[in-house]
């Protein structure tokens, strides 16, 4: 039996810009994670458990499209195996179409949980791969942010199609992570910005400039520890994120109790339109903001420390 999890994942800064080649700063979030577990079965195909969405089916039998069901074939082959004789159970307790992650976490869990099944331990590069060729599947023109912070597990500053930077952030700080109730799909959202560039491409250009701009003062704020001017950039970007078209009156909401309720700043994080919110802490007013944010209407809050490595 092998076994293997990843953490989930927010995007702090640049989403939707990073896939026009600007930017992103995205961090993971372990207090969520995706878990999958390969056990040997004497039969001939594979059983894929999935009982967090009810599900249990042999891989032959899967659903056109079925993301777990492409991530087993594609790490099989990568891995020179047949798919054959195990069962392959996926637990997550990342929420679903919230900007968290879940996807790129549950094919990355799985990879590594296989690798470790054949005896090879995969490397965080060949699991973000991986991984990468579902979000494909799904999303169309995915920027690869979601897989690659997931798989290395540590802060990024990504570039589309470049090797990723780590970078040191001064100091650990808090985010609040706020769930608007409402599902974002990340591939409506990314359609609907391309339609809208499409339509006004020097108006999405220089938002997008804007947006880039915005994440490279981020990057120097988190090297020099200047939290006040971190919660500044959150703001400015969710402004610009508001100009693109992403934004809705349940993200606002909570945005703004966030600021209200003394945090830095606040933005929403990921594809948008639903989704999880993001707010910058004082750890002073780390207690107080969880309250605030459910009386706002946040359906979950989950208060995450941020820092470089896994905690
Ligand atoms: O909703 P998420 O976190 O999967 O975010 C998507 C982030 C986008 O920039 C909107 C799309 C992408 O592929 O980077």
């Amino acid at each position: 039996m092998s076994e293997a999890s990843a953490p989930g994942k927010i995007i702090l800064f640049g989403e939707h810009a990073v896939v026009y080649g600007r930017p992103a700063i995205a961090v993971p979030v372990w207090q969520v994670s995706a878990r999958a577990r390969v056990e040997a079965a004497g039969r001939r195909g594979v059983i894929v458990e999935a009982p967090d969405i009810g599900r249990r089916y042999e891989l032959d039998r899967a659903r056109q499209g079925d993301p777990l069901a492409a991530i087993i074939r594609l790490a099989c082959t990568h891995l020179e195996r047949a798919p054959a004789g195990m069962v392959v159970h996926v637990h997550s307790t990342i929420p679903v179409a919230r900007g968290l992650g879940s996807g790129a976490a549950v094919s990355i869990a799985t990879a590594r949980a296989l690798g470790l099944f054949f005896g090879r331990e995969l490397s965080a590069e060949e699991a973000s791969a991986l991984a990468y060729e579902v979000e494909k599947l799904h999303h169309g023109t995915p920027s690869g942010v979601d897989n690659t912070v997931i798989a290395y597990g540590q802060p990024i500053f990504f570039i589309k199609d470049k090797p990723f930077e780590p970078f040191r952030t001064a100091l650990p700080f808090w985010v609040a992570i706020a769930d608007t109730g409402v599902p974002s799909s990340t591939r409506i959202t990314v359609g609907d910005v391309r339609r809208a560039w499409e339509a006004d491409r020097r108006r999405y250009e220089e938002l997008f400039d804007r947006i880039g701009q915005i994440v490279l003062h981020a990057r120097d704020a988190l090297e020099q520890g200047d939290i006040a001017r971190l919660g500044e950039l959150m703001n400015e970007n969710q402004t610009l994120l508001e100009q693109v078209g992403v934004s809705s009156r349940e993200i606002e909401r909570l945005v703004e109790a966030a600021r209200n309720g003394g945090a830095l700043g606040a933005k929403l994080s990921g594809g948008g339109r639903g989704g999880n919110v993001i707010a910058l802490l004082d750890e002073a007013k780390r207690g107080q903001i969880e309250d605030v944010l459910a009386k706002a209407g946040a359906a979950k809050v989950i208060v995450s420390e941020v820092t470089e490595k896994r905690p």
